[in-house]
C-alpha cells in the first residue's frame, strides 16, 4: 500500500507542474482533491521541529521562539549572546515537503523552482528555503502565501505530503504590519479548511491547552475532530509536578484520534548539533522511562506519529480513488481541448509551454494508468 501514496504524490507533483503554467483549469481542484497533512499551531511551538522528526532529517530553518530575539549558545552551552533577529517568524512562506521512500541508499532533495537541481546536503536545502522565503518576502518579518514545493527522496521516511505553515501569532511585532495576525490566521485557513486536509495541530505541553491556537483554529474547521491529531510538544519542559497524562489520554479535549505526545530537540540541543537519530533515542527512553508515560510509551513519540498518520492517509486515499479517478479525467479531457485549441507546437514561447503540458499531461495520463492497477485492491470488502 505503500505504493498507492507513492503514486498519489507522484500524480501530485505531475498535476502541479501542469499547474505551474499559470493558465485557467480544473487543475487547482485536482490538486485540492488531495489529501495532505498540515501542521498548525502558534508560534514556536514546535511545528518545524515535529515535521523534521517525521522526516527524519533535519532541514527546516527554525527559531529560537516567538521572542523576536535570537540566543546564541557557546560549545559549553552557556548563553552568550542575546540578538535582535527575525528568528521570530523563520517559517514565512508555506512549504509543501512530498516525502517519497526510495530502495536505493542515497538521500537527496529536489525544488520545484530548480527543477534538475539534486541536494544531497541538507543544510543546503535549509539554505535554499531561507533564500527562496526572502526571494519572495524580502529580507523582511513579511509572510507570502505562495508556497515552496520540496521534495525529499529517501529510504527512510514514509511516503506522505506535509505543509509546514506560519506560527499563529496573537500580536504584530515591529516591522510587521497589523493585519499579519489576520493574514496567517486566513492563510492557514486556507489550507485547514479543505476537507481533506488532515491536520496536526501543535500544542506545547508548557503552555494551558485552553489558550492553544492549533486547537482554537482546528475546532473550527473539523469541529468533531475527524480528521485532526493533536500532537503535544515541550513535555519536557513541564513544570515539576505536572503531567500531560489528562491530556495524552483524551481527557481535557477529545479528539476522534488519541493524542500523540512528542519530545523535540530543545534549542540547546539544536546549538550543540544532537542529530536527528540521538534526539529519537532519547525521545524514545523518555517516555519509557517516566513513570506517568510508560503505560502510554508505545503511542507516543514522532516515530509512531509517523507511522500512524501515513496508515491514516491510505484509508483516505483509498476511500477517494473513485472519486479522483473521475476528477482527473475530467482534467485530462478539459487539458486535452486546451492542447487542441492551442494548436501544433511551434517554436515559440507559447509553443514550448505547449509542449512542456503535453508532456506533463503525457506524465498524468501514465501515472493514472497506473492508478488503475489499484482497483481491484480497491473493490475489495
Ligand atoms: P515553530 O515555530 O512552531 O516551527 O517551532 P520550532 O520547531 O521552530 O521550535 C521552536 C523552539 O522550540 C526551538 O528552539 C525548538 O528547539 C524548541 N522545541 C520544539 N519542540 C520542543 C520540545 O519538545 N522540547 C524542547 N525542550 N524544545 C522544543
Ligand atoms: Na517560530
Ligand atoms: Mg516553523
Amino acid at each position: 500500500m505503500d505504493n498507492l501514496i507513492s503514486l498519489v504524490n507522484k500524480i501530485q507533483r505531475a498535476c502541479t507542474a501542469l499547474g505551474d503554467h499559470g493558465e485557467e483549469s480544473a487543475l487547482p481542484t485536482l490538486w485540492e482533491a488531495l489529501p495532505a497533512i498540515a501542521v498548525v499551531g502558534g508560534q514556536s511551538s514546535g511545528k518545524s521541529s515535529v515535521l523534521e522528526s517525521i522526516v527524519g532529517k533535519d532541514f527546516l530553518p527554525r527559531g529560537a521562539g516567538n521572542s523576536g530575539y535570537e540566543v546564541q549558545f557557546s560549545s559549553w552551552g552557556s548563553v552568550v549572546n542575546v540578538l535582535a533577529s527575525n528568528a521570530g517568524i523563520v517559517t514565512r512562506r508555506p512549504l509543501v515537503l512530498q516525502l517519497h521512500k526510495i530502495d536505493e541508499t542515497r538521500e537527496y532533495a529536489e525544488f520545484m523552482h530548480l527543477p534538475r537541481k539534486r541536494f544531497t546536503d541538507f543544510a543546503v536545502v535549509r539554505q535554499e528555503i531561507s533564500d527562496e522565503t526572502d526571494r519572495e518576502t524580502g529580507r523582511s518579518k513579511q509572510i507570502s502565501t505562495v508556497p515552496i514545493h520540496l521534495s525529499i527522496f529517501s529510504p527512510n521516511v514514509v511516503n506522505l505530503t506535509l505543509v509546514d505553515l506560519p506560527g499563529l501569532t496573537k500580536v504584530a511585532v515591529e516591522g510587521q504590519p497589523e493585519s499579519i495576525v489576520q493574514d496567517i490566521e486566513n492563510m492557514v485557513r486556507s489550507y485547514i479548511e479543505k476537507p481533506n486536509c488532515i491536520i496536526l495541530a501543535i500544542s506545547p505541553a508548557n503552555q494551558d491547552l485552553a489558550t492553544s491556537d492549533a486547537i482554537k483554529i482546528s475546532r473550527e474547521v473539523d469541529p468533531r475532530g475527524e480528521r485532526t491529531f493533536g500532537v503535544l510538544t515541550k513535555i519536557d519542559l513541564m513544570d515539576q509536578g505536572t503531567n500531560a497524562v489528562d491530556i495524552l489520554e483524551g481527557r481535557s479535549y477529545k479528539l476522534q484520534f488519541p493524542w500523540i505526545g512528542v519530545v523535540n530537540r530543545s534549542q540547546a540541543d539544536i546549538n550543540k548539533s544532537v542529530d536527528m537519530i540521538a534526539a529519537r533515542r532519547r525521545e524514545r527512553e523518555y517516555f519509557q522511562s517516566s513513570p506517568e508515560y510508560r503505560h502510554l510509551a508505545q503511542r507516543m513519540g514522532s516515530e509512531h506519529l509517523g507511522t500512524m498518520l501515513s496508515k491514516h492517509l491510505e484509508q483516505v486515499i483509498k476511500s477517494r480513488i473513485p472519486g479522483l479517478q473521475s476528477l482527473i479525467n475530467k482534467t485530462i479531457i478539459e487539458l486535452e481541448a486546451e492542447l487542441s485549441r492551442l494548436g501544433r507546437p511551434v517554436a515559440t514561447d507559447a509553443g514550448r509551454l505547449h509542449f512542456d503540458k503535453q508532456l506533463s499531461l503525457d506524465n498524468v495520463r501514465k501515472l493514472i494508468t497506473e492508478a488503475d492497477g489499484y482497483q481491484p485492491h480497491l473493490i475489495a470488502p
